[in-house]
């Protein structure tokens, strides 16, 4: 390398990566009141925090996601740890909630357990709007206990509760049973054989999946195969036993909370983990990528871990779409500015400042201090930039006098109170 370019190199402003982004203030306050709504929903519903690591071994998500799905496949950042041993971000949390419920013995807890988590994940997806490399999840799991269909319809009913109270807008619950290793092997090879009668019709990537995975076929949004796909037998038709007693038993427990649904025959999820319920729900403002949420059972996910055999269902939220469509719907609190900047002039009112900062404080209000001395003009200038309610002006008169001016700088007007009844007139009036 020249030395001119060394030099341009070394001044290079670096961004962050591709698909990833800083979240910023006042946008943080919205990210902070949903992750707060979640613990205090999920809470109601007994739900227990778990923060599993960022990383695992790779072969924890190869072995519950699939080896063949587009997430472990082609979106995992998988790196060799020192000792060689490769291990990858989590492209999810299911897997490593399953794999902390063995690791921990949760199995002798009270059954079912569960737990709820929040933070982000990692896939190396093409990014868009709604869709990013580093994204955040918040999700659910039960774990252990039966499978009884109340237990799928109160998951489902914990996250539209959530979202009822989030005041998010055009919420679409879709739901559907995929079956389970009885039912499910031969609707597949049944979808197949129709598949193939169909082959010289679908696109590349369907006719790939033909052999690897029919049912990812019934994910296809391309325009020329959606009136072949209408015509491919229904899984629900298909069915054994105990999943359509199951899956009928679903819908009814959903009617009897008010959880209101559609059947979607062709919702198959992407993780190989799932079998019977599996759900999502779509939100408004969110282009393409609008499933705000997924999820569904996944009975046999902890024993294929080395577990004991173990019931499971649950479901994630992408936060990152979740907050995106409540910006676009206006579900926005207002930024909230400073409560009070405090503008003081002088030794002794430093001293004072300091004192009034530290009591304002301690009973909530959001106070700006400025560190250096500042002419009140500049203050004021600086107080309304910083959209304060109030400017509590200090100067060697208000100091000596032991009365406080407090302005309110929407309308301009200007009190004077003692330093008792100033805390006082502010808890009534922020
Ligand atoms: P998933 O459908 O892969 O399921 O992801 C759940 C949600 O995460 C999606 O509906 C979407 O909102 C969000 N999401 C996924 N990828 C991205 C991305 N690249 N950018 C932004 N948001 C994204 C799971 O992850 C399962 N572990 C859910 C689950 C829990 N099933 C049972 N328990």
């Amino acid at each position: 390398m020249s030395e001119g370019a060394a030099k341009k190199e070394e001044r290079r402003k670096f961004q962050a990566i591709k698909g990833t982004r800083d979240l910023l203030p006042p946008e943080t306050a919205l990210w902070n009141r949903v992750e707060q709504t979640a613990h205090a929903i999920f809470s109601t519903f007994g739900f227990g925090e778990i923060r599993v690591p960022i990383f695992e071994p790779t072969e924890l998500f190869a072995r519950s996601i699939g080896q063949d799905t587009d997430v472990v496949s082609k979106e995992m950042y998988s790196f060799a740890d020192g000792d060689e041993t490769s291990v990858s971000l989590r492209p999810e949390a299911t897997a490593s909630v399953c794999r902390a419920y063995i690791e921990h013995g949760m199995q002798s807890l009270a059954q079912p357990v569960k737990l709820y988590y929040m933070g982000p994940m990692f896939r190396r997806e093409r990014p868009q709007k709604g869709r990013y490399r580093q994204f955040y999840q918040i999700g659910a799991e039960v774990l252990g206990g039966s499978d009884a269909p109340a237990i799928d319809a109160e998951v489902i009913e914990m996250v539209m509760t959530f979202f009822d109270r989030l005041e998010l807008q055009g919420v679409q619950l879709d739901i559907n049973s995929i079956g389970c290793r009885e039912c499910r092997p031969k609707y597949v090879e049944l979808l197949r054989a129709e598949l193939l009668k169909v082959k010289e019709k679908l696109g590349a990537d369907s006719q790939r999946r033909i052999e690897t995975n029919p049912l990812r076929v019934l994910d296809s949004k391309l325009e020329s195969e959606q009136s072949i796909i209408a015509k491919l037998p229904h899984i629900a038709d298909h069915l054994c036993e105990d999943c359509a007693t199951h899956y009928a038993a679903v819908k009814h427990q959903l009617e009897m909370r008010g959880v209101i649904y559609r059947e979607n025959w062709r919702l198959v999820r992407g993780l190989d983990y799932y079998m019977r319920t599996t759900f999502e729900i779509t939100a408004q403002g969110l282009g393409s990528q609008n499933a705000v949420c997924g999820g569904g059972r996944y009975d046999g996910l902890v024993e294929l871990l080395g577990g004991p055999p173990t019931k499971g269902i649950g479901f994630a939220i992408g936060e990152d779409r979740l907050i995106l469509s409540l910006q676009e719907s206006g579900k926005v609190p207002a930024p909230k500015g400073r409560d009070v900047y405090i503008a003081w002039m002088g030794e002794k009112a430093r001293a004072t400042a300091i004192r009034a900062a530290k009591h304002l404080r301690k009973a909530g209000f959001s106070v700006e201090l400025p560190p250096v001395e500042q002419r009140f003009g500049k203050a004021l200038g600086q107080a309304d930039k910083l959209g304060a309610r109030f400017a509590l002006i200090l100067g060697d008169n208000e100091v000596s006098e032991g009365l406080w001016t407090l302005k309110t700088l929407a309308d301009g007007s200007q009190t004077k109170f003692t330093e008792a009844d100033l805390l006082e007139h502010l808890r009534k009036s922020v």
